[in-house]
């Protein structure tokens, strides 16, 4: 009776080995290592995604021929404020214009430093009233005011030299 139980259990043992080895999980290689491989899988392909385009050289060319197409204006030189912060509305030189189209801001080129200055004052004390404006201006100081004035009234005198 012993031996039958023995050799019964023996025979369960062997089936059951048989059977894991034939349908195999995930570390035999069976079908949950496929799911495994599937995942591995997805996962390259989200990184080979996530990966940053490789057209670095693309983008150069683009600002090299935006800058060309600038012309002369890019050899207008204005501070990186000026640039960053007014140029987009009132134009690379302060001409109001940007590759001959009317931009959003009007044109301050060849305005004096006083009546630049009175009107950006006029504009953050809300006395001159448009919204884009003094949003703008709402975080700079008087000097900073007067720094920009400064400098967009000496635009016409750089650009009377340029053209000497
Ligand atoms: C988002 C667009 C925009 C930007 C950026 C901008 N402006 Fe303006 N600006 C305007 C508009 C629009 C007006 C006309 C407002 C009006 O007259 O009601 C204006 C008017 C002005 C005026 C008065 C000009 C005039 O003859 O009446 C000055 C000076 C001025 N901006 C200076 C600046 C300076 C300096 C900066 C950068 C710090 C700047 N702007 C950035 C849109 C802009």
């Amino acid at each position: 009776m012993k031996n039958i139980i023995a050799i019964i259990s023996t025979v369960i043992v062997l089936g059951l080995m048989g059977y894991t080895f034939n349908n195999g999980r995930a570390f035999q290689g069976g079908e949950a290592g496929n799911i495994i491989e599937d995942i591995k899988v997805s996962n390259n392909q989200v990184q080979m995604n996530t990966q940053p385009p490789q057209n670095d050289n693309i983008e150069e060319d683009k600002i090299r021929a935006l800058r060309n197409k600038a012309g002369n204006t890019a050899s207008f030189e204005v501070s990186n404020n000026y640039r960053s912060k007014c140029a987009s509305c009132h134009g690379a030189d302060g001409s109001g214009l940007q590759n001959g189209k009317k931009l959003m801001g009007p044109g301050l080129f060849g305005q004096s430093e006083e009546k630049l200055y009175k009107d950006l004052i006029d504009f953050k004390a809300g006395r001159k009233e448009n919204l884009i404006m003094k949003g703008l201006l709402i975080n700079l100081s008087e000097e900073d005011l007067k720094e920009y004035a400064k400098e967009i009234a000496q635009f016409k005198a750089k650009k009377d030299a340029l053209e000497k």
